[in-house]
Parts: C-alpha cells; structure tokens; sequence
C-alpha cells in the first residue's frame, strides 16, 4: 500500500509541498484549507499532472479531515505570511489560532502519524503541535534548519562559482533573524570555507542566510517564499517514508541537549522511520554556544507569551 502525506494549507507552500510530493511519488496526497474548492481544485490539478511526469499517485483535496484518515505523515503549512516589514514573530497569535485548530483535527484522524510544522514563527508553532496533539517528541517536529542551510549553500555556490551539491553548510538555532549559520563546520568538498573565502565574505553571507526570507518577502510584497520551504519540507518527508536515516537540522524539542531545555530550536538530528531517531549534539566554542543559547532565548520569549494558553492545552488534555 503507498504511504499518505497530509498537507494541511493549499497556499503556496502547501501547494508547492503536494506538488514536489507527487513529483517523487513518495505517497497519496491529501490538501485540505478551509478554503472552498481551492484544496479540491489544486489537487486536481496535480493529480492530473502525474500522467506527464509519470507517476503513481493519488492526490485529493478539501475541506474534510476524514479522507486523511491514517496519514503518515502531516504537513501544516496553513497560516498568514509575512509582508514586507514583518518579522516572523509578528505572526504569533494570528498563527496560533490557525495551528491549533488544524493539528486537533488531523491528529483524530491520524493518531501515529508524524508531524511537521511550517507555519511561522516556526519554533513556536512547533510548541503548539506538540501540546495540541500530546504525540511524543520524536513524532514533532519544524522545517527550517533545511531551508536556512539550502540558503547559506545556495550563496556560497553562488560565491565560489561551484556546485551547490558539494557545498555542505550548517545551520543551528530559532527560524528567526537570531538564527546561527556554523561558519566552522561549512565546507565544500570537506575544504573548510574559511580556507576559500575571506572573513568579511563569509560574514556577508552569514547575513543574507539570516536576512534570507526577508529578502523574497520585500519581492513579493504579499506574501513569503514557498519553492525552497516545500522543497526542504519534502526533503525530510523522504527521510522519513524511505527511512533514509538522513542527517539534517530541524527544530526538535531539546530536554537538555546544548544545555537547553523544553524548547524547540533547529539542531543535526537523524530522521527515520521513527521520526526524530537522534539528536546530534556537536561540541561549540564558547561564541557559537552563546549565539544558539541567545537564538534559543528568543524562542523562549514566545513560548513564554503562550505558556497560559499551552497551560490550558495540557490541562484540558489531563498532561499538566
Ligand atoms: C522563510 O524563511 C517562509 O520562514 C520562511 O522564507
């Protein structure tokens, strides 16, 4: 039998996931948005691109949870973007409210499927899941860190005029402007980038990475990009079904890794069939271990804005 993905949201981002997902033929696609005839109609429109690229797949959408009924895995990326000017921050309780609703519902109906957070500001939302669907932790996690990272390695290719393929870059932290890329543990081809470009070069594109989003919000105007967030997100969709066992950064909850606790923030952790397999702790200097403890605080600082509410989740649930 194929897998099933879930994509809660037929925006961009949910379009573009259900889209690549059908490409790879990695599983059943099911849209759902509140929105009327927008899911049904995207979906159709994917699935009849599959005789084209040729590809098995079946690809639905609407407004009804029922036919996500054992999905293996769920994508929520239904909530507002950011215009021009915003922060993801910004977004906090508009997204909120979004994210609740919509992993209480898919969740009925897929109790052991994996979750995946897209909606921004994307630590937080993924604090949210969590609560809402009382699933363990290995079974919740945010897309980010692949998107970040796809960045930083898009403009040192760019730099260096190689292959985006042999440039392997890390990035560690909160989805946010605190975001940490790991200068020290970027190389291409295992050629540290430290030993191809010179400090001021390489703090020029730490700040685009950071900046990264932004810079396509101001383009569009009306909205965020969503090409490079789905390709990542099916990215660890594909670990995960295929159980690749890929190592890639991905915000997870920590209970003490890098000395961090109860917070989801991006770290290097292994994806599988068991969702969340291994978190990677990898040893900091003293600079880098601050950058990600004050990353790790700004997320802090909305999770603390939620906490009466994600309270009241817990309580009602019978988890406080
Ligand atoms: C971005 O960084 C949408 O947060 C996403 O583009």
């Amino acid at each position: 039998m194929r897998k099933k993905v879930t994509v809660v949201g037929a925006g961009n981002v949910g379009a573009s996931c259900a889209v690549r997902l059908a490409q790879l033929e990695l599983a059943d696609v099911v849209v759902v948005d509140v929105l009327e005839g927008v899911p049904t109609g995207k979906a159709l429109d994917i699935l009849q691109m599959c005789p084209v690229v040729g590809v098995d797949v079946n690809v639905t959408g609407g407004n009804d949870y029922e036919p996500t009924a054992g999905s293996d895995i769920i994508i929520f990326t239904a909530g507002f973007p950011r215009k021009p000017g915003m922060s993801r921050d910004d977004l906090l309780w508009a997204n909120y409210d979004v994210v609740k609703a919509t992993v209480e519902q898919a969740v009925k109906h897929s109790p052991n499927a994996v979750l995946i957070v897209v909606t921004n500001p994307l630590d937080a939302m993924c604090h949210v899941a969590y609560e809402v669907s009382g699933f363990p932790k290995n079974r919740v996690m945010g897309m980010a860190g692949v998107l970040d990272t796809a960045r930083f390695r898009t403009f040192i290719a760019q730099e260096l005029k190689v292959s985006v393929e042999d440039v392997v870059a890390f990035v560690l932290g909160g989805h946010g402007d605190t975001m940490v890329p790991l200068v020290r543990y970027t190389s291409v081809a295992g050629i540290p980038i430290t030993d191809l470009l010179d400090e001021e070069t390489i703090q020029r594109l730490v700040k685009r990475t950071r900046d990264g989003g932004a810079e396509i919000v101001k383009y569009l105007k009306t909205g965020s990009a969503y090409y490079a967030p789905a390709a990542g997100t099916v990215q660890m969709v594909e670990s995960i079904l295929k159980d690749k066992k890929r190592v890639l950064p991905c915000s997870v909850l920590l209970e003490g890794e890098y000395g961090i606790q109860g917070l989801f923030v991006g770290v290097p952790v292994k994806l599988g069939a068991g969702g969340v397999e291994k978190i990677f702790e990898i040893r900091l200097t003293e600079d880098e271990k601050a950058a990600l403890l004050k990353s790790a605080g700004a997320v802090q600082e909305l999770v603390n804005v939620m906490a009466p509410k994600l309270a009241q989740i817990r309580a009602a649930a019978g988890r406080s």
